[in-house]
């Protein structure tokens, strides 16, 4: 495993490089990511370039035996091109010009900005293409940061027509699909149509849909022009990636991630647990975790997503948080053994290399706060003396980063469903990626393995398939569902799957739509259930009995085609009490050798967990360990890495052998 640190020499004198980069070496550093955002320095005047600087910096870091990763420098566009150029200044969704003086104000189809992109990364791939220090390409950096997905400018306003033209062919098509006629939005031209911002109401959410579309459509396609661009002049051993930010969801990473040759990410856990605690269920386990290291469960889910945006592929962590960060609400510190423990949990859930960030903390301008692995005056910080530290391990290290994470159980992402619901989520809590990390977080706590891959991918090498929510429903997809159940799988499908189109229009016919076959049956009814409502249920599978929350569906036991009793058909829960008291909530329906069950409401942990056990134990999916809150294990080829996140010694029970791991520690164990 290689590890690495995102470095800024431009920030620091030219004396100081050298030092840098051995001190590098000395903590064990092979990779160093630099000039992302360098572009002023690169090209301080339109078509005038200085690369002495880069020159120098590769040139040192490469004579410390130093691989360099190259950041293309376009997320931060320089103030003489702004000025020159203000129409690659995007529009926010207030309908606001945003201003240079930090970075992401750019917007991706302004063709203007496409040229100047053009120029400054063929110059760079023309420079460093060949040189044999230089071992990969960062395209940009965090596409859609700072809520810059999507932009609202007169230049988008246009491609989103010629989009929507090259989708629907007619206007008419159009109309049919975004439901036009309702609030008299009927169309007559394409040239009608406005983005979906600034309207007094709501918009229209089936326009809304594929303005989200259309702009994920056209950061994959600006990152297809710097790949098309690069790709002339690099030389093959140079691979080509961009980094993503793990609780991201405004642009489709599966499309993102297809032409690159691996994917990397930005891991920040103590911002993540401490800026998004809405975004997932409170979590029973909160107080066992140790305060320093973060929420692990929602780390591991970052890792797990990259490790499937492209499907079976390791990923790198290009920013490991290795300090405090400054963009949370506290910014809480680390303590000594926190950053090996982030880089036990990176390696563990799959990533073949982790680079820190950053490599010293800055003296000025908008990070002066955030720690590096070296503080602001240059002695060495916590996060160096971990890595000076983890010597002996690296070995060890290196074996398993080699070896393939496999899973048996899949859970599916689909970015349409996601932002569809996102849109019209009926209730403040129902999110789709809360919904899904409470599946996610139950299989780590049972120590199931499971990868999230997307709606298109090979289902082949699974046992069990979960859907947490398929919310717009494809024909095609229950299809392959009904093949995989009946060769033996085990299909969990979420409560409001089916509910509506492609187009995000409800479908008119009894819901779960397209599913129906594949599970049996048919819902009648559905309520969202304000906080403090729930509806009591009892089930004969343990643990699962309790009370249903948040969203509850009434499932009808007749069979879609006639009116007798499916005898494949089993009730494994139903309702006490309510409007739905008596009614079903959860059925398992038996297809071939296989299984299809429709889970009727939101769960909370503990019914996940039973929900997820029961299913397991019945798929033949054995669990890697018994494991404790706070401890995870993860497996790499024949090596089980186990993860303590508390602050107390805990013990796993792997294969009836105990195991003992100390606080805020790993142990791991081989089967070789
Ligand atoms: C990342 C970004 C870095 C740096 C870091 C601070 O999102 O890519 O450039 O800003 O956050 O935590
Ligand atoms: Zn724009």
């Amino acid at each position: 495993m290689k590890l690495g640190v995102c470095y800024y020499p431009e920030h620091w004198p030219q004396e100081r490089w050298l030092k840098d980069a051995r001190l590098m070496r000395h903590a064990g550093l092979s990779l160093v990511r630099i000039a992302e955002f360098a572009w002023a320095l690169m090209e301080p005047m339109e078509g005038e370039f200085t690369w002495d600087w880069l020159d120098q910096a590769i040139e040192v870091l490469a004579a410390e035996g130093l691989q360099v990763i190259l950041g293309t420098p376009t997320a931060s566009p320089p103030p003489w091109l702004c000025k020159a150029y203000p129409d690659i200044l995007p529009v926010d969704a207030q309908g606001r010009r945003r201003r240079l003086g930090s970075r992401r104000h750019y917007c991706p189809n302004s063709a203007s900005y496409r040229q100047h992109t053009v120029r400054i990364v063929s110059a760079l791939a023309t420079r460093y293409g060949s040189h044999p220090a230089v071992v990969g390409w960062q395209i940009d950096n965090e596409f859609g940061c700072h809520d810059t997905a999507r932009c609202y400018c007169e230049e988008c306003a246009s491609s989103f027509r010629h989009w929507l033209k090259a989708k629907y062919d007619t206007i008419h098509n159009l109309n049919e699909a975004w439901g036009t006629v309702f609030w008299s939005q009927t169309y007559g031209d394409w040239s009608e149509i406005d983005p979906p911002n600034l309207t007094p109401a709501e918009p229209n959410p089936s326009q809304v849909l594929d303005y989200y579309r259309f702009s994920s459509d056209a950061y994959v396609s600006y990152q297809q022009l710097q790949i098309s661009t690069l790709q002339p002049h690099i030389s093959k051993r140079q691979s080509v990636t961009t980094n993503f930010m793990s609780q991201f969801s405004d642009l489709d990473y599966y499309e993102l991630a297809n032409p690159l040759d691996f994917v990397t990410m930005s891991s920040y856990p103590t911002g993540h647990a401490e800026s998004k605690p809405a975004l997932y269920m409170p979590s029973s386990i909160q107080p066992v975790l140790a305060y320093d290291v973060g929420d692990p469960y929602i780390t591991s889910l970052g890792h797990t997503l990259m490790r499937g945006f492209k499907q079976h592929h390791p990923f790198w962590v290009m920013e490991q948080q290795c300090g405090n960060i400054n963009w949370s609400l506290y910014n809480t510190g680390i303590r000594p053994g926190t950053v090996r423990l982030w880089t036990w949990h990176a390696l563990a859930s799959g990533a073949d290399a982790v680079l820190y960030f950053r490599w010293r903390a800055g003296l000025y301008a908008q990070e002066q706060l955030h720690s590096g692995l070296l503080h602001h005056d240059s002695s060495p910080d916590l996060g160096y003396n971990d890595l000076v530290a983890m010597d002996p391990e690296r070995s060890l290290m290196a074996e398993i980063s080699s070896a393939p994470s496999e899973a048996e159980i899949a859970l599916l992402l689909d970015y349409d469903s996601l932002w569809a619901l996102r849109l019209q989520p009926h209730h403040r809590d129902f999110d789709y990626m809360r919904h899904l990390f409470v599946y996610y977080r139950a299989l780590q706590r049972l120590g199931l393995p499971a990868d999230i891959v997307s709606v298109d991918a090979d289902l082949s090498t699974y046992k069990m398939v979960i859907l947490p929510t398929a919310f717009l429903a494809m024909e095609e997809q229950a299809r392959s569902l009904k093949d995989f159940a009946e060769v033996g799988g085990t299909v969990l499908l979420g409560v409001r799957s089916g509910f509506k189109t492609t187009n995000s229009q409800v479908i008119d016919h009894p819901l779960p739509g397209p599913f129906r076959e594949l599970v049996g049956i048919t819902i009648s009814d559905w309520q969202s259930l304000a906080p403090g409502t729930s509806f009591d249920l009892s089930s004969s599978v343990s643990g699962l009995a309790g009370s249903a929350t948040v969203w509850v569906e009434a499932l009808n036991q007749t069979s879609p085609r006639s009116q007798s009793p499916d005898p494949n058909l089993r009730t494994l829960a139903h309702y006490l009490s309510g409007p739905f008291s008596s009614r079903a909530a959860l059925v398992e329906h038996e297809l071939g050798s296989g299984r299809a069950l429709y889970m009727g409401w939101f769960p909370n942990d503990s019914q996940a967990e039973a929900l997820l056990a029961h299913l397991a134990s019945q798929a033949g999916i054995l669990p890697l360990a018994v494991v404790p809150d706070g401890l995870i294990v993860y497996r790499r080829g024949p090596y089980l890495v186990l993860l303590n996140f508390t602050e107390e010694q805990l013990t796993a029970s792997v294969q009836g052998n105990i195991i003992s791991v100390g606080p805020r520690d790993v142990e791991v164990i081989s089967n070789h």
